[in-house]
């Protein structure tokens, strides 16, 4: 294993196009040295860093300031590499059939001889696998020849980046290198799915509808409070704008901007059309757009709870829970 590289960078990592063989070229070289690279996927930006290499998962706990019991997942280029790390039950491979590659995460009894370090996966008998679909990152696993762990490249609690510039503004100073492919098409991070033997459990609601995984799945357990240490990330205040969030707002109060959807226009609409996958891909950006105008307090009009609007919910609920639930 080669040495670790300096925990903290003060220049600003470059922002290079992830379309050209020579950058992934180069990314492959540091994530192979232990560095970090920020990489698109169709969801988020991942941040990305060697499953196999303890010092470097370290240092990217560090980097995005991560409490350490909150696992990562693995980012695989298919199956092939899948059956490598976990345990793969007959659902894993229909799912993996349908959806890989795609926004969906499977957490799956981890193989005690996987090439993963322990503190990729918080020391967990699991482990959370997903082949992303974007071209870059597909190219950079199959070119790295090996899973890369890859949490959301934001500083923990934050709202997570869908481009490149998200990346640089968040962590651009204590990471090595940015992928810039364009803006997530997705915009949500992956619906995570337990398959530990029982029910199937929902851990996470994301880029993938729940109709969707449940035509195949049947129903989906939800992770209840008795299973709550099932998905430790799954803290009440995350995805956090400094703006306090007021949801189901019809219309905005004095000092209130109004995030519309629909027919209710706001200050800024997440669909026009009331779309709700458009709304997902720019949820995120919008966020952080009303931030940066310096809203104070961002009134959120209704989404429907139903398809990709169960996960815009989610991520609406966790921003707008009180900070201090933050760990
Ligand atoms: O779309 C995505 O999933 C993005 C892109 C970069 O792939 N990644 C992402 O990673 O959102 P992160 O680390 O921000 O969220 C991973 C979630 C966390 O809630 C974590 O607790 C959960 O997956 N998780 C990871 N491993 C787990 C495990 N073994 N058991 C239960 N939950 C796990
Ligand atoms: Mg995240």
């Amino acid at each position: 294993m080669s040495a670790p590289m300096q925990p903290a960078l003060s220049k600003p990592a470059p922002i290079k196009p992830a379309s050209d063989p020579a950058v992934i070229e180069e990314a492959v070289a540091i994530l192979k040295a232990g560095g970090l690279v920020a990489m698109p996927t169709e969801t988020v930006y991942g941040l990305a860093a060697d499953a196999g290499n303890a010092d470097a998962v370290a240092r990217l706990y560090a980097a995005k300031g991560r409490p350490r019991f909150n696992p990562l997942i693995a980012h695989v280029a298919g199956p092939n590499m899948a059956w490598r790390l976990a345990g793969w039950p007959d659902l894993a491979d229909q799912l993996a059939e349908s959806f890989w590659p795609g926004p969906l995460t499977l957490v799956l009894p981890k193989r005690p001889d996987a090439p993963i370090a322990d503190i990729a996966n918080a020391g967990l008998d699991s482990i959370a696998l997903r082949a992303p679909r974007h071209a870059a990152a597909q190219a950079l696993i199959r070119a790295f020849d090996g899973p890369l762990v890859a949490p959301s490249a934001n500083p923990s609690g934050a709202v997570s980046p869908t481009t490149a510039a998200h990346v640089a503004e968040g962590l651009g100073d204590r990471i090595d290198l940015i992928l810039d492919g364009g803006a997530c098409p997705v915009g949500l991070e992956s619906t995570v799915i337990a398959l530990l033997g029982g029910t199937p459990t929902l851990l996470r609601p994301g880029g993938l509808a729940r109709r969707q995984i449940e035509a195949i799945t049947g129903r989906l357990a939800d992770a209840g409070d008795g299973e709550a240490l099932l998905a430790p990330g799954m803290m009440k205040s995350h995805y956090a704008p400094n703006a306090a969030m007021r949801l189901g707002a019809e219309t905005a109060q004095p000092g209130e901007v109004l995030l519309g959807f629909g027919t209710i226009s706001g200050d800024l609409n997440l669909s026009e059309t009331g779309d709700l996958a458009e709304a997902a891909t720019g949820l995120f950006a919008a966020l952080r757009t009303l931030d940066a105008r310096g809203a104070t307090r961002i009134a959120v009009a209704p989404i429907p709870d139903e398809g990709l609007g169960e996960a815009i919910n989610d991520r609406l609920q966790r921003a707008a829970a009180p900070k201090d639930d933050l760990i």
